[in-house]
């Protein structure tokens, strides 16, 4: 995708890219608390502050975005990380990109399947779902209609500043959607977090403000270390 077509060109052109390098909270706190590596899947990557983390946690990371600029970014971090032999980048359409079954112990989508029409965020869902190994993890962020950038309330009502790139966002979640997705039997996973909540960005652009739902999952049946994010009770 050129620069032309590319929402997002300028965002990762800059020497201060969006979304900063710090990864997303809830991930970086289970990649610190469970022991586990193998093969990860990031969709809608971006300029990789996540693939890096996973990354550098041991996985060998397939990223996948729309955003040439976006792959070239996440390479030279790679790169500079150390970890450019475990990151491949596929510049590609999630809604087409074709996760095999059975075959990632993570998969990663950070605000992406609210930047895709409702019906395609189901499909992608299912895909992930059967892209998990029998004992994967899931970690997914959306946009909330809690969010000043939705069209539906109570964001629409909102006064607080929108994101520079609310206009790529088209699918905003209501209230339990995911996780209505994620409790469904034939889901088959085993909710580790989830919550809906406001949060303020200061990593890319003029201040703004946030609704997001977040869920980290596993495999029904997996019962990891996990304490809590921060952790809550580990042991001494
Ligand atoms: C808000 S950014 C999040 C980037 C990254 N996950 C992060 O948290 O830093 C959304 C990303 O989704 C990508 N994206 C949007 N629609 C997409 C699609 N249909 N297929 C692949 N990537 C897409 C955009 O190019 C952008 O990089």
């Amino acid at each position: 995708m050129s620069e032309i077509n590319d929402p997002f060109y300028e965002a990762y052109d800059r020497d201060d890219i969006a979304y900063g390098e710090t990864p997303s909270a809830p991930l970086a706190a289970y990649l610190r608390q469970v022991p586990v590596t193998g093969e990860a899947l990031d969709l809608g990557a971006g300029a990789g502050r996540d693939t890096i983390a996973m990354a550098k946690a041991g996985f060998h990371v397939t990223a996948v975005d729309l955003s040439e600029r976006g792959a070239e970014r996440i390479m030279q971090r790679a790169r500079r990380q150390g970890v450019a032999d475990r990151v491949k980048t596929c510049v590609a359409n999630v809604c087409d990109f074709k996760i095999e079954p059975g075959s990632f112990d993570l998969i990663c989508a950070t605000t992406v399947l609210d930047h895709i029409p409702t019906d395609a965020s189901c499909q992608v869902w299912e895909g992930m779902l059967s892209g998990l190994h029998r004992e994967g993890a899931l970690y997914v962020e959306v946009h909330s209609t809690e969010d000043p950038g939705s069209d539906q309330k109570p964001g629409v009502d909102s006064d607080a500043p929108v994101s520079e790139t609310a206009g790529a966002v088209i699918n905003y979640f209501p209230p339990n959607r995911l996780l209505r997705w994620a409790t469904e039997p034939d889901a088959d996973l085993r909710v580790l977090r989830y919550e809906e909540r406001l949060e303020w960005d200061y990593t890319h652009g003029p201040e703004h403000l946030h609704g997001k739902a977040v869920l980290l999952a596993v495999k029904s049946g997996v019962y990891p270390p996990w304490y809590g994010q921060p952790p809550a009770f580990p042991r001494r």
